[in-house]
């Protein structure tokens, strides 16, 4: 049978998730002829994909910092730009500092945090327990620890104050622009994943009203934010006594604000 009439043949897969939208169709069948033996099973992961699921949560799995991150229906996808927040984080953290990934998601920051500096004291914390499930599955082995709860009130009181290195890939969409992000987004992950409120930073201001409660003197508190929203980002952190700094890439199209406490 030529390869082109077999159902399940990389290149027939190929050619229906084409058909279906996907603008990286031999990468994505790739994966799933990887990953999927059974004829049954990857037949059924294709369909799944056709109509629309994302394919990381098909594979179970996403790459993130050249790391293997385990996620789950109802978890954030991390995405590549966040990298860039992770790389700003490295650039003031030491060896040994005491790191907070705030609003984790699947924990793929702390994780790529962890991996690259191992001694360092990681807490990570999401106020969703699916997410705090899922990042234990990546950090716990690496030595982090995951805490569930809102914000700050979810982490361990004795390192209030103490803390060198605050992230937060926060929900940071405005509400109007949610029903303009790609359909997948929408319909896959939770809108509390998504939705920042009206300028869509509700929650960084909640974070930057307590951070310098919590970080240590010089330390500092990175949020990635659009380059829109950057300059109202940075005129919160001076309102909240944090001396900003903005910084962009156009590789990752992504922009972070450093807050550091003086
Ligand atoms: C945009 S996702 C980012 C997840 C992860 N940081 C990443 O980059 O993959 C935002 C996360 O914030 C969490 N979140 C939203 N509001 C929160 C709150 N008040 N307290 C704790 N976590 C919150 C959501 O559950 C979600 O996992």
């Amino acid at each position: 049978m030529p390869e082109s009439s077999n159902p399940l043949s990389y290149s027939a897969i190929t050619a229906v998730l084409r058909e279906s939208g996907s603008v990286f169709a031999e990468e994505e069948a790739r994966l799933l002829c990887s990953v999927f033996d059974s004829p049954e099973v990857l037949s059924l992961m294709v369909e799944k994909r056709t109509n629309g699921i994302p394919l990381q949560l098909i594979l179970g799995r996403t790459e993130f910092k050249g790391l293997r991150v385990a996620v789950e229906p109802g978890v954030f996808i991390p995405r590549t730009r966040s990298e860039f927040l992770v790389d700003q984080a490295l650039s003031v953290c030491e060896a040994k500092s005491t790191v907070v990934d705030l609003c984790c998601g699947s924990g793929a920051l702390g994780m790529a945090l962890l991996s690259t500096l191992p001694h360092i004291h990681l807490y990570a914390s999401d106020n969703d327990p699916v997410a705090v499930r899922c990042a234990r599955k990546n950090i716990a082995s690496l030595g982090g620890q995951v805490f569930h709860g809102d914000l700050f009130h979810a982490l361990p009181p004795e390192i209030k104050g103490n803390i060198d290195v605050l992230v937060a890939n926060a929900p940071y969409v405005p509400t109007g622009a949610v029903a303009f992000m790609p359909r997948e987004a929408q319909e896959h992950e939770p809108r509390e994943t998504l939705d920042g409120g009206v300028d869509g930073l509700d929650v960084h201001r909640r974070i930057a009203g307590e951070a310098n409660l919590w970080l240590r003197a010089g330390g500092s508190l990175l949020v990635e934010t659009s380059k829109d929203q950057a300059i109202h980002m940075a005129a919160i952190f001076e309102l909240h006594k944090l001396d900003p700094t903005i910084v962009s890439s156009d590789d990752y199209d992504a922009t972070v604000v450093i807050g550091r406490k003086p």
